[in-house]
Formats: C-alpha cells, structure tokens, sequence
C-alpha cells in the first residue's frame, strides 16, 4: 500500500451560471516513502485542485485519499486527526505563506505544534533552520529579512518542524529567481532522501521535474493521462499530450528547434469535449477518440496511460501497476 493513495479523485468547483467546474476528474495518484512524484500539465489543468485535496484542504467531491492507510478528512474544526498531520504542505509563494509580523523561529516552532499534538518531539527550530541551509542564528529575525529562496527554505522548514512523512509542494519554486530555483528543488531532494519521506511535487517546469522526479504524472483537463518512471517517461512518452509537452521544452543550449506551442488552447474544464478530452489537440486523433473516453491501462511495466492511440501501439500490459520503487 502506498504513503500517500489517491483513488478515483474528484474536485467540482461552481462554475458560472449554476454549471458545475469538475477541476479533477477520477484522478488516481500514488506516492511512496523516499519516492518523488511530479504532477506535470498546463496551468487551469487542475494539478493545485488535486493537491489541495490530497492534504485535505478542499472537500472531494467523490474518490478516496488515504495517507499511511487511514482515510483522509477534509481539514474540520477541531484540527486533522494524528495520521493526516505527517501530511504537509508548501505553496508557490512564500511572500504571503508566511506572516510578516511573526519571527521565523515562531513561524517554525508552531509548524512542530502539530507533532507536539500528536505525541512526539516536534524537530527543534536550530535543526529545521540548519536542515534547509538556513543558520540556527536566523530565528530572531523576520520574514522581510530574507531572499524569496530564503523565505521559501523558511516553508520548507516549518512543515520539516511536523516531522512530516510526505510533503505536498504545489509549485514550490515558480516565484523564485532562476538562481534560486535550482537550489530549493535540490534541497527539497536532498531532504526527502534524507528523510525517507514522500514528495508531490506539482510543477510545469518539466525540465527540473526531469531532473527530481522518480515518477512523473502527467494531467490534462482533470485527468492523470500518463504515468510512469520518469526516464521511460522522457524517453518514450506514451501520450500524444506528453509528446507535446515535451517537444515544447526549450532546448538547455538554446540551440535546435524552438520551442512548439501546443496548438490550441485548453478547453473550459466546465466543457470539457466528448470523447477523450485531449482529441480536439491531438496530432495522432482517431475516430474513436471522438466518440469514448479512454481509460487509464497499464501498457508497460510500471506505466499507465489512458488514450486509445497508445493503446493501439502498446497492446495491454498484463503485469500489475506497481510504484514502489525509486527509478
Ligand atoms: N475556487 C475555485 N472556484 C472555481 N473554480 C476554480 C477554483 N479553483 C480553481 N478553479 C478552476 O479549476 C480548474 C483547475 O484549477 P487549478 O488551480 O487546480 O489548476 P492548476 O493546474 O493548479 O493551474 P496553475 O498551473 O495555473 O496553477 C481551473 O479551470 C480553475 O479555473
Ligand atoms: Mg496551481
């Protein structure tokens, strides 16, 4: 059983008008103890509606989310039960995640309040601070002193404080300078590996998701469309979407071909098309992508993926969908 098993996850939104804004659509997920998943797909594709719901921070409106076995509540009065709270979170902007009028080593030692909660010795601020690079000396002081890099190891260390055993991190580097970025996603890695906890890590920028990621989840449009090692991912993406995606990474030396915009823009989730969701953008598109809507198979070892024209070209693989192992 996985750390972290989302199963069949709906999130519906009201939309305009009284129509309903289905953001997640039967998305299944896993994540391992010591095992990085990213959670790729253009922005409004619903990868912060999953997120959110995996830590319990928006109702589902159908599906299931256990963490460490136990089925997990949306945040009530009254806190998360015990099992939940080894399940944090770190958001994309660490100027409005953390309070400005509130030392850092508070900030973090209220982060710890919740292991205190469940029984255990929360991690000490001076260890937080020196797990995410920071100085010990730094916990007198207030979050406009710091970088936006700073402040965001500042996020990193006050969920550390739970002694959490996954970490949700919904586009944890976008708002940073691009020096800063490299540095955050690596220690993020060097702290779950460390730590042998599990990582979500939401991103668009899939050349650093290359990089981290030991799986790598691909959304369009609510759904998980591919899924898979992130090398075989890479070296062979089994989806027209993923193929796309990938083709429109800027080349590292700058040289090649330009970057590929996908034709077309992305549909209203309010209105998503007929058929498989993808058809209306996809170069390989059949008859019957028009007509039913593909279902997630497992293709190859330890991939998934839901579109007919993989299917087609990677008769069903007859081996279980296993994810525990690190690629
Ligand atoms: N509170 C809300 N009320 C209504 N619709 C919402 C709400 N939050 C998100 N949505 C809609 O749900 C869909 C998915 O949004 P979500 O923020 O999950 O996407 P995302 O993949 O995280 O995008 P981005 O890459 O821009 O962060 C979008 O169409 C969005 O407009
Ligand atoms: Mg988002």
């Amino acid at each position: 059983m996985s750390l972290l098993e989302i199963r069949d996850l709906e999130v519906t939104y009201a939309g305009h008008a009284g129509t309903r804004v289905r953001a997640v659509a039967h998305a299944d997920l896993d994540v391992e103890a010591g095992q990085i998943v990213a959670l790729v797909g253009e922005s409004g594709c619903g990868k912060s509606s999953l997120g959110k719901a995996a830590v319990g921070l928006i109702p589902p409106s159908a599906g299931s989310i256990r963490f460490g076995g136990e089925p997990l509540d949306p945040l009530k009065r009254g806190g998360r039960p015990k099992a939940q709270r080894k399940l944090q979170m770190v958001f994309q902007d660490p100027f409005s995640s953390l309070n400005p009028r509130r030392r850092i080593g508070d900030l973090i030692a209220e982060g710890g309040r919740v292991a205190t909660e469940a029984g255990e010795t929360p991690m000490s601020v001076g260890e937080c601070l020196e797990r995410v690079g920071l100085s010990a000396a730094f916990a007198d002081r207030f979050p406009h002193q710091f970088s936006g890099g700073q402040r965001q190891r500042i996020a990193i260390a006050r969920a550390l404080a739970a002694r959490p055993r996954c970490i949700v991190a919904d586009e944890p580097i976008s708002a940073l300078d691009a020096s800063a970025q490299a540095a955050v996603a690596n220690l993020l890695v060097s702290i779950v590996r460390d730590l042998d906890m599990g990582l979500l890590f939401i991103s668009h920028d899939l050349a650093i998701v290359r990089s981290i990621a030991d799986v790598t989840s691909v959304m369009y449009l609510g759904k998980i469309v591919e899924s898979g090692p992130s090398a075989a991912v890479w070296r062979d993406p089994l989806h027209p979407y993923t193929r796309s995606l990938i083709a429109a990474i800027p080349r590292p030396d700058g040289k090649g071909t330009l970057p590929r915009d996908l034709p077309g823009d992305v549909p209203d989730p309010a209105h998503p098309p007929a058929g498989c969701r993808f058809h209306p953008r996809c170069p390989s598109v059949m008859a019957v992508c028009r007509e039913r809507e593909p279902q997630r198979e497992a293709l190859q070892p330890l991939r998934t993926a839901a579109c007919f024209v993989a299917s087609t070209a990677n008769p069903a693989h007859d081996r279980p969908v296993a994810t525990n192992f690190v690629a």
